[in-house]
């Protein structure tokens, strides 16, 4: 089978280390791709990745037989759809499907409508009659843009105050924020399942949890996500079950019963507490940095997969599961969420990696050395085939460092081994990922 991944995170790294794997990969294509999956597939980097015409067009001509699509954006602006008319197969859900995170508002009335457990909410359009409602309810409250934000566009309020001032602060998020939802606080644990559909058979990938805020201890602001581990223990066998009848399976077919096949991976972000899960989110993707620890654990084919949630052949299939666990640590450039340097010299990926270590690439880049301020020292890094060429520093979060071992204890001991060989200036990373199931 030949292939297009479509991404150039650390989650697209991932997916593309995995799908490399498979026996039955052809040709293998990434648009826009990275310095560490052109290890894996020609990288295409003249292309913009919400040029569905120009993705049909190169699809057709390198004649790919699955595309493959990492993140949300061309999803929700139909990427899939245009595969679609053109004949060409994809894992990948349509504009109506990827509303599931497109939209909040859609993701939670479909909730409210077919009785799949999440916070109570209401819509508001009018920033009085939100501020009302807010002044009703009281904080702790929860503010959120209907549209995508990038991951800013939730606002957990601990204090009134807060709460009005977050209404003000959606217009910040221009149509995205033009409607916001208001809801409920949710106390508990988090955590991400993951699942497999082609719209009538759902498959759950393991468990893992995420650590969206920057700082250590769950302080300072949220980001992408700056950590996971997998297994996620707070997901135990009654939660997993519970996971799967009453949130995963129903909303594959509540989707169905209003004229939506949902094929590829659905996210289904999680607040667990007394032994019951509420849905936080969905998003109708693979996580980042949660791929970049559940993959490593699977041992059966996800080419193999992604083709059956493309065909609609996915009954009768199991995964199967190492009995490892898995860690991922995010290095950042310093400032991450906010602003930060570029073009920052990255040394070390070559130990990290004789240590073990998977080195998943979130934002980094090759240029020649007369344009980054300090020359690189790691000459044998294997991303660095051109001489006189260094890799540097290029997105908020740049290195996802990934261990994985027969117990998470030793899974993080080794992990952190391994990031502090690396260095770029001002690099930041949270030294508590997976601290909290240790404990
Ligand atoms: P979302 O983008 O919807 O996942 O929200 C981002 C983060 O905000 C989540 O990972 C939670 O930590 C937090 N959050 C969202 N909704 C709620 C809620 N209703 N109650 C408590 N925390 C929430
Ligand atoms: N790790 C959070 C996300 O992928 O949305």
């Amino acid at each position: 089978m030949n292939v297009l991944l479509i991404g150039g995170g650390g989650r697209e790294h991932a997916l593309a280390w995995k799908i490399a794997q498979s026996p039955l990969l052809g040709k293998f294509f990434a648009i826009p791709g990275s310095p560490g999956i052109k290890d894996f597939a020609e990288c295409v980097e003249d292309i913009s990745i919400n040029d569905n015409a120009a993705l049909v067009t190169f699809a057709k001509e390198r004649a790919i037989d699955l595309v493959v699509v990492g993140p949300e954006a061309p999803l929700v602006n139909g990427l899939a759809d245009a595969l679609n008319t053109a004949g060409i197969k994809s894992f990948a859900p349509t504009k109506d499907a990827a509303q599931i995170e497109g939209s909040k508002i859609f993701a939670k009335r479909l909730m409210k409508k077919y009785g799949i457990p999440t916070a109570d909410f209401e819509v508001f359009d009018n920033v009085d009659a939100a501020k009302d409602y807010i002044r009703k309810k009281n904080a702790p409250i929860v503010i959120k843009a209907d549209g995508l934000a990038a991951g800013k566009g939730v606002i957990v309020a601990q204090t009134l105050d807060e709460a009005l001032n977050a209404v003000d602060e959606m217009k910040n998020f221009g149509a995205a924020g033009s409607k916001i939802v208001v809801e409920e606080f949710m106390a508990g644990e988090e955590a991400s399942v993951l699942a497999l559909t082609d719209g009538e058979t759902i498959i759950p990938l393991i468990a893992a949890q995420d650590h969206k805020r920057v700082n250590d201890g769950d302080e300072g602001l949220n980001t992408g996500g700056m950590g996971a581990y997998a297994p996620a223990p707070i997901v135990d066998d009654k939660i997993a079950a519970q996971v799967e009848e009453k949130i995963l399976k129903p909303t594959i077919a509540a989707l169905k019963a209003e004229g939506i096949i949902y094929r590829g991976c659905l996210y289904a972000g999680l607040m667990i507490k007394d032994g019951a899960a509420k849905v936080v989110e969905f998003n109708c993707r693979f996580g980042d940095p949660e791929t970049q620890v559940v993959l490593p654990l699977m041992e059966s084919d996800l080419l193999e997969l992604m083709n059956a949630c493309a065909d609609g052949t996915l009954s009768g299939k199991k995964i199967s599961w190492s009995k490892d666990s898995a860690v991922c640590v995010i290095m950042a450039s310093g400032g991450y969420p906010k602003t930060y340097k570029k073009n920052l010299p990255i040394d070390g990926v070559t130990k990290a990696k004789a240590l073990g270590a998977m080195i998943f690439h979130a934002g980094t880049k090759i240029i020649r050395n007369e344009e980054c301020a300090i020359s690189n020292e790691d000459e044998n890094n294997s991303s660095l085939y051109i001489s006189n060429c260094s890799l540097v520093t290029s997105g908020g979060r740049v290195l996802g460092v990934t261990m994985t071992a027969p117990t998470l204890r030793e899974a993080v001991d080794k992990v952190y081994k391994c990031v502090e060989v690396i260095h770029f200036d001002d690099a930041h990373y949270r030294k508590d990922i997976a601290a909290r199931a240790l404990r």
